[in-house]
């Protein structure tokens, strides 16, 4: 049987999973834009996959996958086994690669259920979680920090590494730190040694302020890592796992590209969840695409409106009056040359 962590060529290039940014529609365009070799679902609680709520009874927003995507990790926290357990078998069902148990989430309304990062105070239960999760017969994997409020690389890793996961993606600082402070690589390093001392079939990744397919590879070869998992670089470059060196990255895009990446996130987010997700969600992509835009006004624009149309509107007449800046009285500032032009 083929397992993702075993057979993924190294070093992996791993998209992080990321709540309200990673759904499949993003998924979806940064593989189109420059292929990863594994992506995470959002994190979903257990008691969802089993019984989903909302407006698309049977399968919940955050399980919608295409096969294009594979593999894909389904990402699940919670901290009942029963429910792990019944998740599994319902993931594998549902055409996922693998099983990924988040245990680094610092968030106190979510730590304080005893789930998430709250696991790493309770490595009895976490053991627990991890063998309910082996019961669907997928790969099991572990994200987590290298503490809770303190770093505990050693005793953390070490046990969840005894315990028999396929893979253990760590963020390298503590829960308690949230995002802030330096990335512990280090640590990240010191956990990869202890995986290959006990001779466990572990990959480890490492994960954290990784901003460049390049800095991936970096990283990996100085700490001894089978791969990172990259969230917030795709932010600030969403063709960075784009592997072809003569391909032009996004910041040499002009202006009128990075619109129409926008364009075609907002017809993809429109075609595949219509009225089945917020489309207030799709604001933040708007930052995303539009940084560094020359024109400041399309921004605005776009944070005006409160629908698909309007938005495909907006982007519309964008176009338009760069198209011809003669006819769009007031909109001349838009009419900046693109690529297409200069070619
Ligand atoms: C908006 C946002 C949502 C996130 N949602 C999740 C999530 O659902 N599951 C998870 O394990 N981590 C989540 N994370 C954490 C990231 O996966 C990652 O660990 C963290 O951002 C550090 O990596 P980076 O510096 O490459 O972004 C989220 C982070 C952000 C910024």
């Amino acid at each position: 049987m083929t397992n993702v962590w075993r057979d993924l060529p190294r070093p992996i290039h791993g998209l992080a999973p990321m709540e309200d940014v990673t759904d499949t529609v993003f998924r979806r365009l940064i593989i189109g834009w420059g292929r990863p070799d594994v992506v995470f679902t959002e994190f979903i609680h257990a008691g969802l996959v089993i019984e989903p709520r909302g407006k698309r009874p049977g399968l919940s927003p955050r399980l919608v996958h295409s096969p294009i995507e594979r593999p894909i990790v389904a990402q699940i926290w919670g901290n009942d086994p029963e429910q792990y357990a019944r998740a599994s078998l319902r993931l594998r069902e549902l055409g996922f690669d693998a099983i990924d148990i988040n245990m680094g989430c610092p968030v106190p309304k979510i730590r304080n259920r005893g789930a998430c990062s709250a696991l790493i105070r309770n490595p009895t239960l976490a053991s627990e979680l991890i063998d309910a999760a082996k019961t669907g017969g997928l790969p099991v994997s572990v994200k987590t920090r290298i503490g809770f409020d303190r770093v505990e690389t050693e005793e953390w890793a070490g046990h969840l590494l005894s315990s028999g996961i396929d893979a253990l993606t760590l963020h390298g600082r503590t829960a308690t730190q949230e995002s802030e402070g330096p990335v512990l690589w280090e640590e990240i390093a010191r956990a990869a040694r202890i995986a290959r001392t006990m001779g466990a079939a572990t990959a480890v990744l490492g994960n954290g302020d990784v901003m460049s397919r390049h800095e991936i590879d970096t990283r990996c070869a100085r700490y001894g890592l089978d791969g990172v998992l990259v969230g917030r670089g795709v932010f600030a470059d969403p063709l960075l796992f784009n592997a072809d060196p003569s391909a032009r990255g996004f910041r040499d895009m002009t202006d009128g590209d990075r619109v129409a990446m926008l364009g075609e996130h907002v017809a993809l987010y429109r075609e595949v969840w219509g009225s089945t997700r917020n489309y207030e969600i799709l604001k933040k992509f708007y930052k995303i695409y539009l940084q560094g835009l020359s024109d400041p006004t399309l921004r605005d624009d776009l944070n005006r409106t409160h629908d698909y149309a309007s938005a495909e509107s907006v982007i519309g007449e964008w176009f338009a009056c760069r198209r011809d800046a003669t006819r769009a009285t007031g909109c001349a500032t838009r009419a900046e040359p693109t690529a297409a032009d200069a070619r």
